[in-house]
């Protein structure tokens, strides 16, 4: 499994609160889990403010910084990490441009956002910030290594 470099590449997801209120929970893992990545961290919860003041600190001077946290705090979210070869990169595809608009039709935003302001689901942009990310929103032992093995014998 070490043979290809970046396999274990992990990236934090984030199912915002209007995804969670339209029920899109489930849409949103099964295209993850289809795609093949494997899912190594899952919680529901409501946004603490600091860990929103950390994850959206380099936008504390943007015009819609106070709407984006009040935004985020109006309901719980799904926090998750994600594994698998190029998962950063390929999550970000699946995610769709930030720019509702701009978001093409089968990726998540084309299919379920129209607006910027409320666009479903957040994705780390570099393997780097989803390295913070991850620490961020997980404690360690939150997150699960596990293995895949053959359960193509359903009985024993
Ligand atoms: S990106 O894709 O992270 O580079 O996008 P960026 O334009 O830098 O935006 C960063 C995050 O800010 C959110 N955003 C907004 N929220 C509410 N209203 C407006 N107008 C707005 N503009 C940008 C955008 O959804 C990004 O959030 P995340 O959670 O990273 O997707």
């Amino acid at each position: 499994s070490s043979v290809l470099p970046g396999i274990q590449e992990r990236t934090l997801i984030a199912v915002k609160p209007d995804g969670v209120q339209r029920r899109l929970v489930g849409d949103i893992i099964s295209r993850f889990e289809k795609r093949g990545f494997k899912l190594v961290g899952l919680k529901l919860l409501q946004a603490p403010e600091g860990i929103l003041a950390a994850h959206y600190h380099d936008l504390k001077r943007k015009p819609f910084y106070p709407a984006l946290i009040r935004y985020m705090s109006s309901g719980p979210v799904i926090a998750m990490v994600w594994e698998g070869y190029n998962v950063v990169r390929s999550s970000r595809a699946m995610v769709g441009e930030t720019n509702s608009a701009e978001a093409k039709p089968g990726t998540i935003r084309g299919d379920y956002s129209v607006h910027i302001s409320r666009n479903v689901i957040h994705a780390s942009d570099s393997v780097e910030v989803a390295q913070k990310e991850i620490s961020l929103w997980f404690h360690s032992d939150e997150l699960v290594d596990w293995e895949l093995c053959d359960y193509s014998n359903l009985y024993q």
